[in-house]
């Protein structure tokens, strides 16, 4: 497939631009050429039950989970890595590209490219480029968040030399090696960001008998949540809930140690992937992933000492993203420029 050449609205004289979208269960990232990242913000959506109407998108939504009443219906549409809601995903974009405001833009004579977790069905990729056709963009494509994760990271997938990423996302952990373009090996699991909270809502709820929503959870594994084994000075924050027994408000104070112990479990389900992928991987490529080591991105990347686990257990070297939450966005910018394909090396 050859470079796009840009054509210019003769009544307007504005132009059509490359606009790459990380749609990601937990966040939705929206670069347009020229601009940078223009939106960044959660993938929440709430309607009002009556009308049907959005009322909230992005922070103002994700404040209200867990806080909603009967009138209220706040969705994540995109749950575990899949689609659980489609047409509020659909929604979700559409709303983000009416934040494009750059009067000089012409959408119809755009190029949109829209990454998406691995599991997306065929079904589902169709629906999308016919939901950017509806909104007046001709030109659209999919591409999987690992390829694009990858090369926002920093990595040269278009050579023939292998390399290799763990995406640690909201509702999945992605891995893929990559070599001349393209997806050589991947592996998909849901043992991601979402689950982690999962997993401490879990622990205070049986260790401390106190019942904390996901906001909660979210924040004290943010701010606390580590995997280094030594620990000098444990740091700690509160969690506040709702007391198991007596169901009146509770605060309790949490430690990183505990969280940390918390962590292990499905971070050694994700060592036990890395390993997977590593014996499925075609020894040439094998020789260039020891030397160059394993990339990490992903919002689950900022877990404190992730790489320092992973060595551990897998005895390569990791490198943390050096901007892990927007390692794919970051990506779609070079992937726009050759539309994915391998048979066209970015030139930038
Ligand atoms: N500082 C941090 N420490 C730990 N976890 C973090 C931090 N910042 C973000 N996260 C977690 O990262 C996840 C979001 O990461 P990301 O934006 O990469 O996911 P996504 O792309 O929306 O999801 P997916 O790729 O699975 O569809 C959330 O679970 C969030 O809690
Ligand atoms: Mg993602």
């Amino acid at each position: 497939m050859p470079i796009t050449t840009r054509k210019q609205s003769k009544e307007t004289g504005t132009l059509g631009r490359n606009i790459g979208i990380d749609l990601g269960t937990a966040n939705i990232l929206v670069y347009v050429e020229g601009d940078g990242i223009i939106t960044n913000e959660p993938s929440v959506i709430a309607f009002d039950y009556a009308s049907g109407e959005v009322i909230a998108t992005g922070v103002m939504a994700s404040n209200m989970v867990g806080k909603g009443h009967h009138g209220i219906k706040i969705v994540s549409p995109l749950n575990k890595g899949v689609i659980s809601d489609i047409e509020a995903t659909k929604k979700l974009i559409e709303i983000s590209l009416h934040k494009i405001e750059n009067t000089n833009i012409d959408i119809t004579e755009s190029t949109l490219l829209l990454c998406c977790p691995s599991e997306v069905t065929q079904l589902e990729r169709d629906s999308f480029i016919d939901l950017g056709n509806k909104l007046g963009v001709k030109d659209v494509f999919i591409e999987q968040e690992v390829k694009a994760g990858a090369i926002g990271s920093g990595l040269d997938i278009f050579s023939s030399t292998g390399s290799m990423i763990i995406d640690i996302g909201g509702g999945s952990t992605d891995i893929g090696v990559l070599s001349l373009g393209d997806i050589v090996v991947a592996e998909s699991n849901r043992i991601a960001g979402n689950y982690f909270d999962n997993e401490i809502m879990n622990h205070l709820q049986y260790v401390h008998g106190l019942l904390i929503g996901k906001k909660t959870a979210e924040r004290i594994k943010m701010e606390i949540g580590s995997l280094r084994e030594k620990i000098a000075e444990p740091k700690q924050t509160y969690a506040s809930g709702r007391d198991v027994v007596t169901g009146l408000p509770k605060k309790i104070t949490v430690t990183e140690t505990e969280i940390r112990d918390v962590l292990v479990k499905p971070f050694e389900s994700i060592a036990t992937m890395v390993l997977k992928v590593l014996q499925n991987t075609p020894p040439e490529l094998s020789y260039d992933i020891i030397v160059n080591g394993i990339y990490i991105s992903g919002g689950g990347a900022l877990i404190d000492g992730v790489d320092e686990f992973l060595h551990k257990r897998i005895g390569m070297d990791f490198h943390i993203s050096k901007r892990p939450l927007t390692a794919v966005v970051d990506g779609t910018k070079l992937l726009l420029k050759n539309r994915g394909s391998y048979f066209v090396k970015p030139t930038d």
